[in-house]
């Protein structure tokens, strides 16, 4: 697939379509961590920025920030927030010739998602080389934990309104049209688009092969509604989440 095609074509009506995490995040753990582990304040990389969505977090924390996208369009749509202190820059960010600023903090939120497993790894090797030494990352990823609880929730509510699993229509399963392959390795459809999800202890392993100290591994929880258009009032928690992984540069 070419993300830069793909993600031009959805730039106009982004805030639309596409799941917003700053919102959604139900218990601030994205300001919560940012406060808890930015210490120096020199200089931001907000790695696959969108439309800029994370901005108005990162900009009044640093001297300067640089917000890179593989998408022309996205960053057009994040320029036009007029954020003083940020440069913009056009970049695959999976490519080993990516040349990057060193910074004190990256920002990496729902990238690192191809189906393509080895441009993820590259994209977490250039995290890793775009931190000065003792630099952390930020770094949202979907969960593999979390789609197959979210599948049994689904399945447990029809049941409680006396279907039985084989009678749940195909629609409902649709994200499992991949092959056993893709399943295994956490490349699931959303909304038709493969998207790599990952399990805990891969990313432990993921972090070690990048050169990145995990800090933290925890869940960024969300509403039922992130997952369901109607969920019951009944579904509570444990909620849905992406994984948040805090991460440091020791080199
Ligand atoms: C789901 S959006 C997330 C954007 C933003 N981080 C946010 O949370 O709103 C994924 C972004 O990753 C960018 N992206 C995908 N593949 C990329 C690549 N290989 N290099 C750079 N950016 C990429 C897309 O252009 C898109 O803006």
């Amino acid at each position: 697939m070419n993300e830069r095609t793909h993600w031009d074509k959805i730039a106009p009506s982004y805030n639309d379509e596409i799941f917003d995490v700053f919102e959604s995040d139900k218990d601030g753990k994205l300001v919560k961590n940012m406060n808890r582990y930015i210490q120096a304040s020199d200089t931001a990389i907000d790695f696959g920025c969108g439309t800029g969505k994370a901005l108005h977090l990162l900009s009044p924390r640093f001297r300067s920030v640089v917000a890179t996208d593989i998408s022309g369009e996205c960053l057009t749509a994040a320029k036009a927030r007029g954020f003083g202190n940020v440069t913009y820059k056009r970049a695959d960010l999976s490519s080993k010739a990516v040349r990057l600023p060193q910074a004190d903090f990256v920002f990496c939120c729902n990238v690192i998602m191809l189906p393509e497993i080895a441009r993820n790894e590259s994209m977490f090797s250039n995290i890793q080389k775009s931190l000065k030494p003792g630099g952390i990352a930020m770094i949202v990823v979907p969960s593999t934990d979390s789609m197959l609880y979210s599948a049994w929730r689904m399945i447990d509510w029809y049941r409680k309104e006396k279907v039985d699993v084989d009678d749940i229509p195909a629609s409902e399963l649709a994200y499992f049209s991949g092959s056993k392959r893709d399943l295994l390795q956490g490349i699931i459809r959303i909304d038709g688009v493969p998207t790599k999800h990952y399990s805990g202890p891969e990313l432990q392993v993921l972090m070690q092969r990048a050169g990145l100290s995990l800090v933290k591994l925890e869940q960024l929880n969300y509403k039922w509604d992130s997952e369901f258009a109607e969920p019951p009032k009944w579904m509570q928690a444990p909620y849905p989440w992406d994984w948040l992984i805090v991460c440091r540069a020791d080199k």
